[in-house]
């Protein structure tokens, strides 16, 4: 990921040449020049952009899927939102909506824009031209609607399922006003500037902990760790250099010998994939407190110094790691099963649907 403020490919020839979009929002500097590109295609180079073209713009990107789709983050708390394009004439942002989460009224500091839904249904409320009229309009997947400076509207998510959103506006959104709903009609309440589309309801790009994740990862180079930090291939290497792996069908004679098969996979993994009858389920989370013989939290049965624990995940990587850290706490016969329970389920061992949790 690049740490460099981009300016989308190509702006600066069609003398759209803008600030650019800020470093750490972690849109990669293809994904921005593709974005530039099809703006290329759909607005003029410069000056205002007609509130017409905006929606060609939104309409547009909301129907190419690969341009965004992987870079939505869905956050139940607060709406999210992300800058895709910004230069002198107009930015770009994609957003997405939860149930319950909404705007406040608001217009846009003499900006036009658009909005176009891409995923699921947003519900706009606003301020009917040339009156005190409140309309109301409901936006499903690959309606857009298009806006002038004079717009004032409050966009909910529209019911059912997570909505995603693609908006622009030109000139590039620097202030907006809010306003209360009142009897008398929408009273202006404040003006603030802003960097963030659709008001001060939402929390995107930098403001994000994945973003400042992405931001800092991006100032990390090999050289910051430090030297003799393992690689996770060379933890997992050395994990296996100290345990008698059991292959799938080994691991089921030892089973009625008295070994006990402990499944560390989540649920969600267990419903996808299945179980195997009579393995003990043990949290991954929870697995040294549960096993520890020293642990108020033990399993009296388990946690012995001679237990035979097979750690089974889906495909045996997580397990090996698991299974060393039970033999360093003590559990010298610890082991886990090559291949997961993918491989278990491949030799034709007993299987069974998840029950789900009672
Ligand atoms: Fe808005």
């Amino acid at each position: 990921m690049s740490a460099a403020i981009i300016t989308p490919s190509g702006a600066g020839d069609r003398g759209q040449a803008g600030p650019g979009l800020q470093p750490g929002w972690g849109v990669s500097p293809e994904r921005q020049q593709a974005v530039g590109e099809l703006l290329g295609a759909l607005v003029p180079p410069a000056g205002r952009v007609a509130p017409g073209q905006l929606r060609a713009v939104t309409a547009g990107l909301a129907a190419r899927r690969g341009l965004w789709a992987d870079l939505v983050v869905r956050d139940p708390d607060v709406r999210w939102y992300l800058p895709l394009h910004r230069s002198n004439s107009c930015d770009v942002w994609l957003l997405a909506w939860e149930r319950g989460q909404d705007t406040d009224w608001h217009d846009h500091g003499g900006s036009s824009g658009s909005f176009a839904v891409a995923e699921g249904c947003l519900v706009e409320r606003y301020r009917a031209p040339g009156g005190r009229r409140i309309a109301r309009r409901r936006l499903l997947a690959c309606e857009a609607v298009a806006f002038g400076p004079a717009h004032v509207h409050d966009v909910a998510h529209g019911g059912g399922g997570s909505a995603t959103s693609i908006h622009a506006y030109s000139p590039p959104l620097m202030a907006m006003t809010y306003y209360d709903a009142t009897e008398y009609g929408l009273i202006a309440r404040e003006t603030v500037a802003v960097d963030a589309p659709e008001g001060a309801r939402g929390r995107g790009g930098a403001g994000t902990a994945l973003a400042a994740a992405s931001a800092s990862a991006a100032k990390l180079t090999p050289d910051a760790l430090p030297a003799d930090a393992p690689s996770i291939d060379e933890l997992l290497a050395e994990a296996r250099g100290g345990l008698a792996r059991l292959r799938p069908e080994a691991a089921f004679a030892v089973l009625t010998d008295g070994a006990v098969l402990v499944d560390i996979r989540p649920l969600e993994q267990r419903t996808a994939e299945g179980e195997v009858p009579g393995a003990i389920i043990i949290g991954r989370n929870v697995l040294e407190w549960r096993l520890d013989p020293r642990s108020e939290a033990r399993i009296p049965a388990l946690a012995r110094a001679d237990a035979q624990i097979i750690v089974m995940c889906s495909e045996g990587y997580a397990s090996t790691l698991a299974a060393a850290t039970l033999r360093r706490i003590g559990l010298r016969e610890a082991t886990d099963l090559d291949g997961g329970f993918q491989a278990w389920k491949a030799a034709g061992l007993p299987t069974r649907p998840t029950q789900p949790p009672s």
